[in-house]
């Protein structure tokens, strides 16, 4: 038995790789992350794209709920998830593929999902299909190089507060942040006090047809699938190396 991760890239269904595609293609049942079961998910647009067969299954997650309130609901979700996951493999053997936005090493439900899997088959193989991540993405879409020579790069989630942020725009690297579409003025305050605000960018909805790319200092607000980069203060070509 065996329960394969794929990243299936930031939304765009040209932007899944010729190995996700193949997985897909012979997995025995595709499972998608949705936040109802009457509505398709984004990972389940990319996937339907490609596939020739029906295989694939929907599964509830907590997707968009705040980390600030009980997190009850998506401890269920993740339990019920699983469950069902082992359900279908001892029913049926063979492999269960599990599509997830962007790549599955990178703040994606998969690690939880597969923890919990593990726990129930100790014995299952699990392993992974990496993806184009959002941050990939949002570089390419606004046309940015996101760290050169000795630069350092700092990925982080807002979803609690901001002093991670503080710290990393001080480090002065490139900084690129997930989950800020909720608080993005506040997150426009934090980096306009850093004094990069020139040199920040907002990607929103990434390879789907709501796309949008914009400067930051002229943005009040963004969606949930957004993402913020921070490109690093740069003088002459290769200074930094
Ligand atoms: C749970 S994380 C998933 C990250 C994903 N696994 C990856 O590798 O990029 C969700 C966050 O990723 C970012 N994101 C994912 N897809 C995006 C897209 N199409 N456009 C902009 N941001 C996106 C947003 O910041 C969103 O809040």
């Amino acid at each position: 038995m065996e329960l394969i991760g794929i990243g299936v890239g930031p939304g765009d269904p040209d932007l899944l790789t010729v190995a996700a595609v193949r997985e897909l293609s012979h997995a025995g049942r595709i499972f998608v992350p949705v936040m109802a079961t009457d509505v398709a998910g984004r990972a389940e647009a990319v996937v339907r794209a490609h596939l020739t067969h029906n295989r694939l299954e929907r599964l509830v997650f907590a997707l968009n709920d705040d980390v600030a309130g009980s997190q009850r609901r998506r401890h269920d979700c993740w339990d019920a998830a699983a469950a069902r996951v082992v359900a279908h493999l001892r029913e049926h053997g063979g492999s269960a593929a599990f599509a997830t936005l962007g790549d599955p090493s990178v703040y994606s439900t998969f690690g939880y999902l597969a923890k919990t899997i593990r726990e129930l088959l100790p014995d299952i193989r699990i392993r992974t299909v990496p993806g184009i991540t959002a941050m990939q993405a949002a570089a390419s879409a606004a046309g940015l190089t996101l760290v050169e020579g000795s630069e350092p790069l700092t990925l982080l989630p807002l979803t609690r507060d901001l002093a991670a942020l503080d710290e990393a725009l001080a480090g002065g690297g490139a900084v690129v942040a997930y989950k800020g579409g909720r608080r993005l003025v506040q997150l426009r305050e934090r980096i306009a006090a850093a004094g990069a605000l020139d040199r920040a960018w907002c990607a929103e909805h990434i390879g789907t047809p709501d796309e949008r790319i914009t400067r930051l200092a002229e943005t009040d607000s963004a969606a949930y699938l957004s993402t913020v980069v921070v490109l690093p203060p740069r003088s002459s070509r290769g200074a930094q190396l």
